[in-house]
């Protein structure tokens, strides 16, 4: 269904994607793939719809879900994360004559019976010896596993530099291909890091796969595809209003229609409950992120809401609100809100891509 509001899983319920399908099942081929698109965009429906739809092993790690449990990621939990997850897969992979039980039987700490496997969470699981026997069994099976890290970024927050470990496998490890996502792009750029010679990564070839919003036809034709297969009639006024408010981000717009369709919804309250989430998500990812002068990044992200786009629009703003700032102040601050992908910038202006975020910050104190 169009307006499920879970990730799709299935490229049918993919829309207006084709070319990054094609793109993406290209990619699976070579060592490693970056997903990047802000949040909402459908990265890990990408990932997921064509993970499944390949003839090739897999599995899909959430950082994002590790990193929330415990605000920090240790190997351990990775670890732990890859063997539930290859353990939650193993049907898939019978299908393909690829065997995780061959996995799974060659790491210390797991007991396989008959009718189940059971890890013992008390070991501690070495993440290059997990990935290592992966490659093994993929060998041997001459197959290529496919490991997908969604929302990788949150490896840069942790104190162990994982990015090693991701050059690592792509040197040596030849039948595990990665693919990694995140929204949080400059944050991801930096944890890959490949023009920087110190960096670990330096070098190597990496595909990259940009995830942008809707154009208006493809959002036009989204929208009057899942109100057709929820057999709601709306009119095209709705249709283009809705698209005015919320652009192109597949997530709202699928986050709307479910209102409408399933939670049988009017108009304004589908509108209005798209906004509220929107900005429950924003305020907590503000929260997380941004731990002290969160008044004068919030002041420098209404200016640029407001329609300030220039550097010293925005000082003279942010100046006028919380007092003076230095333009070394403002330009970390500025260059932090860039790298999260709060803001954008393009011909020396900013902008707010997310107009959910954009009309947060017009309304803030509501
Ligand atoms: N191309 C698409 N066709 C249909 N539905 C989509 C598409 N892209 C995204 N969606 C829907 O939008 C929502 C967000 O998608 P998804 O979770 O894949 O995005 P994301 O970029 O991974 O988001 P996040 O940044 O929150 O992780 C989901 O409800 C998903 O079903
Ligand atoms: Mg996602």
């Amino acid at each position: 269904m169009l307006f499920d509001i879970t990730p799709k899983d299935n490229i049918k319920d993919l829309f207006g994607r084709e070319k990054e399908i094609a793109l993406l099942k290209r990619c699976v081929i070579e060592p490693l793939t970056v997903i990047y698109g802000i949040r909402r965009t459908g990265k890990t429906s990408l990932l997921k719809s064509v993970l499944n739809s390949i003839e090739m092993p897999y599995i899909i790690v959430d950082i994002r879900e590790l990193f929330n449990e415990s605000g920090t990621i240790r190997e351990n939990e990775i670890s732990l994360k890859i063997l539930n997850e290859l353990k939650k897969n193993m049907r898939i992979s019978q299908r393909l004559k690829f065997s995780i039980t061959d996995i799974l039987s060659k790491i210390n700490g797991i007991e396989i019976s008959h009718f189940k496997i059971d890890i013992d969470t008390s070991k501690k699981f070495q993440l290059d010896s997990i990935l290592e026997i992966i490659n093994e069994v993929s060998l041997k099976n001459n197959s290529i596993f496919l490991l997908a890290i969604d929302e990788a970024q949150y490896l840069k927050y942790s104190g162990k530099r994982y990015n090693n470990i991701l050059a690592w496998a792509y040197d040596n490890l030849k039948n595990v291909h990665i693919i990694i996502t995140g929204s949080e792009i400059g944050i991801l750029e930096d944890f890959i890091d490949i023009g920087n010679a110190e960096s670990p990564l330096f070098g190597r070839m990496i595909n990259e796969i940009k995830i942008s919003h809707f154009d208006n036809n493809v959002s036009h034709s989204f929208l009057k595809s899942g109100f057709e297969e929820a057999k709601l009639k709306v009119e095209d006024n709705e249709i283009n209003s809705t698209i005015e408010v919320l652009d192109g981000i597949a997530g709202w717009l699928t986050y709307y229609g479910y209102n409408r369709t399933v939670r049988k919804m009017d108009t304004y309250d589908s509108m209005n409950d798209v906004i509220e989430y929107g900005k429950r998500l924003i305020d907590s990812e503000m929260d997380r992120l941004i731990n002290y002068s969160k008044d004068r990044y919030m002041a420098i992200m209404e200016a640029i809401a407001a329609g300030l786009n220039n550097w010293s629009t925005i000082r003279a703003y942010v100046t006028s609100k919380t007092g003076y700032i230095s333009s070394t102040i403002l330009n970390n601050h500025i260059t932090k809100l860039l790298k999260y992908g709060f803001i954008k910038k393009s011909e020396n202006r900013y902008y707010i891509e997310d107009p959910l975020v954009k009309l947060r910050c017009i309304n803030k104190n509501r």
